[in-house]
């Protein structure tokens, strides 16, 4: 009997969903919490690893930086929370003055949206049935929901689930800006936006248009440049939709790259930053308007704490820190006060840091901390974060939109 029979076998009986079961049981989940709860107060060296990290004051200190550049503007903030998936941080972006969040999935919003946060703008598009159906019953409970439509097939099945949910249903439309997501500019968005405001089971909000390729365009002058001669794509389907006499309530886009670029943009409503909450080595590297060799506008707030588990070679430290706690993006992680260190993070549960030169000698136990490669997957790979101050554990942030991928 080969293995593929026994594994159906396996799984249509009801030891499979005993087993399942007995690994979703709550017990082992309080168990964990309690684990946790226990770290307040602690140093983070002395935390266990991989430990996901977020020191506050560097957190708090960029969300006000964004505030404060836009202050006065006219321009909002509309933070995207792909980058964080945690409602407690969400919570903290709101208070500060956000319009409301962006979510880039269903799954994500729905977490978002039953753990407090009300105005929600989900940039990805529903194009599944069951999606569909679900983000109907989700926008008939919380009305702050809005979601993005980019074709016109789309737009139907929107309708008619809308009807049968028997509400009307927020929407704006995506614009193409990196053939990606996005109805075409122009035209064929327009016809779009029109047909929507003639539905009668959909409101249509206005436009999103996201620039995924400039955003890490290195040197300030390049990017900005890029950006707004991409950006008038967008800025041409907002006009003829405006002349059109549509609801341009929202013109929502950009990113931490870009966010004090699309100031400059005529009708823009809200940036879209992500990223500028954590930072990254990613986005270390692509110079800002003040600091053309390191975009230092946000402070990189998200480290892990790694433990080094084999010092037995020269030049070589082995940590417990590999692809699973740090992801394969490049550039690699950038260890704090160690500039000499390369950190591999190879393997899936080892990572390799070599050196020429070192601050000190390191021996098996010693801990070490450092910045993501890139945050977002890195935040989608824990259950939760330690919220640090001065060191010291003060609060745990459960991610609890981890994994939520639907
Ligand atoms: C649609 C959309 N908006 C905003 C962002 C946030 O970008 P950043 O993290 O660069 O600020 C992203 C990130 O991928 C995105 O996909």
């Amino acid at each position: 009997m080969s293995y593929s029979i026994n594994r159906r076998k396996f799984l249509l009986t009801g030891a499979a969903a005993a087993g399942v079961a007995t690994l979703w049981s709550p017990s082992l989940h309080a168990h964990s919490d309690d684990a946790v709860s226990s770290d307040i107060g602690k140093s983070k060296w002395d935390l266990d690893s991989p430990a996901l990290c977020v020191d506050l004051d560097k957190m708090e200190q960029n969300i006000k930086t964004v505030h404060t550049a836009l202050r006065g503007t006219g321009v909002g903030v509309r933070p995207h929370v792909k980058t964080h998936k945690c409602p407690a941080i969400a919570k903290m972006q709101v208070a500060a003055g956000a319009v409301g969040i962006c979510t880039a999935k269903l799954s994500e919003s729905e977490i978002m949206l039953n753990n407090g946060i009300s105005n929600v703008l989900m940039t990805g598009v529903n194009v599944t049935t069951p999606k569909i159906q679900k983000a109907m019953a989700l926008r008939k409970k919380h009305s702050g929901f809005i979601q993005a439509i980019d074709n016109p097939q789309n737009a139907t099945d929107m309708q008619d689930a809308a009807k049968a949910a028997d509400i009307v249903a927020d929407v704006v439309v995506d614009i193409n800006l990196i053939k990606r997501s996005g109805a075409l500019p122009g035209a064929p968005a327009l016809a779009l936006a029109q047909m929507i405001d003639k539905m009668p089971n959909l409101k249509f909000r206005g436009i999103l248009a996201y620039d995924g390729g400039v955003q890490h365009v290195s040197g300030y002058k390049k990017r900005k440049e890029q950006a707004l001669k991409n950006f008038e794509a967008a800025v041409m389907s907002y006009d003829m939709m405006k002349a059109a006499g549509l609801n341009m309530e929202i013109f929502s886009g950009g990113g931490t790259g870009t966010y004090d670029i699309m100031l400059q943009v005529p009708g823009f409503t809200d940036v879209q930053v992500g990223s500028y909450l954590f930072m990254d080595c990613q986005y270390m590297q692509i110079g800002g308007a003040k600091n053309e060799a390191v975009f230092d506008d946000f402070a990189p707030s998200l480290t892990v704490m790694t433990t080094v588990i084999n010092s037995n070679y020269p030049g070589r430290l082995i940590t417990d820190s590999g692809s699973k706690s740090l992801t394969l993006n490049q550039p690699h992680a950038i260890v704090i006060g160690e500039p000499d260190f390369d950190y591999m993070p190879g393997s899936d549960e080892y990572g390799t840091i070599t050196f020429e030169k070192s601050s000190k000698t390191y021996k098996v136990g010693d801990k070490l901390e450092v910045i993501v490669p890139h945050c977002d997957p890195v935040v989608n790979l824990y259950d939760f974060m330690y919220g640090i101050r001065n060191d010291k554990v003060e609060s745990i942030l459960p991610i609890l939109a981890r994994g939520k991928s639907q």
